[in-house]
């Protein structure tokens, strides 16, 4: 039975810093009725070489936060808080909470042709084994190469992406074990990487097909809402209010990034001390 009340009520949906916005905008773009509260932790970012510990208290600070929006579902748009956090934290919710790991490694099993899977990552994400564990629970016979690419986040923050030789070379370097392999599919396992999609796939050449979860986890959103009732039907009529974007950081660099990388304009964000959640 569709609840109404609640179907007005905002997602949440947070990453360790600009990352996630790649989840936000597919978000945005297949769920045009949905209201949406953003949070990158820009302060803390990277998450990737911290410890599972870490990663769990900083995920429960901003799960609080994100309450205090009266969110009706969470999206944590962050592999490496999907790894190590999700299974900790979703046993305390009370209402439904997704990740980006499962729907990119189910659409990686269900797309590969010759059996060879890459998954890159964040050393968290990597280490956690979790995308190689859904892929072979999928079909055992599956071949999956891991690589952590700790560089790639920073270059993403710093808004060095573009053709420049310094992406090309650590790219190269990264994904030199991906071509050896023969893998046909590769997942981009941390959010922060579609933003470096022309550089990988100019590397990894025209028949390894690159998967993004931002697209997939959307869809799995969707389907949850409607399943749980508690789909927006109609469009919000506060427009302006739709989209609340926050960072632990300054404002400031969220627009810079936002100007020329994201499809929607990113106004009137927040400054949260989320330590004090
Ligand atoms: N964007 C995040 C991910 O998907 C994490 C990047 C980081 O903070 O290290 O894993």
């Amino acid at each position: 039975m569709q609840d109404i009340g609640r179907a007005q009520a905002p997602i949440g949906v947070f990453d360790s810093g600009v990352g996630g916005l790649t989840v936000a905008a597919e978000i945005m773009r297949q769920l045009p009725n949905e209201r949406m509260v953003y949070f990158g932790d820009t302060a803390r970012v990277p998450y990737g070489s911290k410890s599972k510990d870490t990663v769990i208290r900083f995920s429960r600070q901003i799960i609080r936060y994100l309450k205090t929006w009266n969110v009706k579902a969470i999206v944590v748009a962050c592999n490496t808080a999907s790894a190590l956090a999700l299974p900790e934290i979703q046993k305390e919710l009370d209402i439904p909470i997704i990740g980006v790991i499962e729907p990119g490694a189910m659409v990686a099993a269900a797309s590969t042709k010759n059996g060879k899977i890459g998954i890159i990552g964040t050393e968290g994400t990597i280490n956690s084994h979790i995308h190689t564990r859904l892929i072979k629970e999928q079909n055992s016979s599956f071949e999956v190469t891991e690589k952590a690419c700790p560089l790639f986040v920073p270059l993403v923050e710093e808004g060095l992406f573009l053709d420049t030789p310094v992406v090309d070379t650590i790219a190269g370097h990264y994904l030199d074990i991906m071509k050896e392999k023969d893998v046909d599919t590769l997942i981009l396992g941390c959010t922060h990487y579609p933003f470096l999609r022309e550089t990988i796939g100019k590397v990894m050449g025209d028949r390894v097909r690159l998967v993004n979860p931002a697209y997939e986890t959307a869809r799995a959103l969707g389907n949850l809402l409607k399943e749980q009732g508690i789909a927006s039907e109609e469009s919000p009529h506060d427009k302006e209010k739709q989209y609340i974007f926050s960072v632990s950081d300054e404002v400031q660099k969220l627009y810079q990034f936002a100007k020329n990388r994201f499809p929607f304009p990113v106004e009137n964000a927040l400054q949260i001390n989320i330590e004090e959640y």
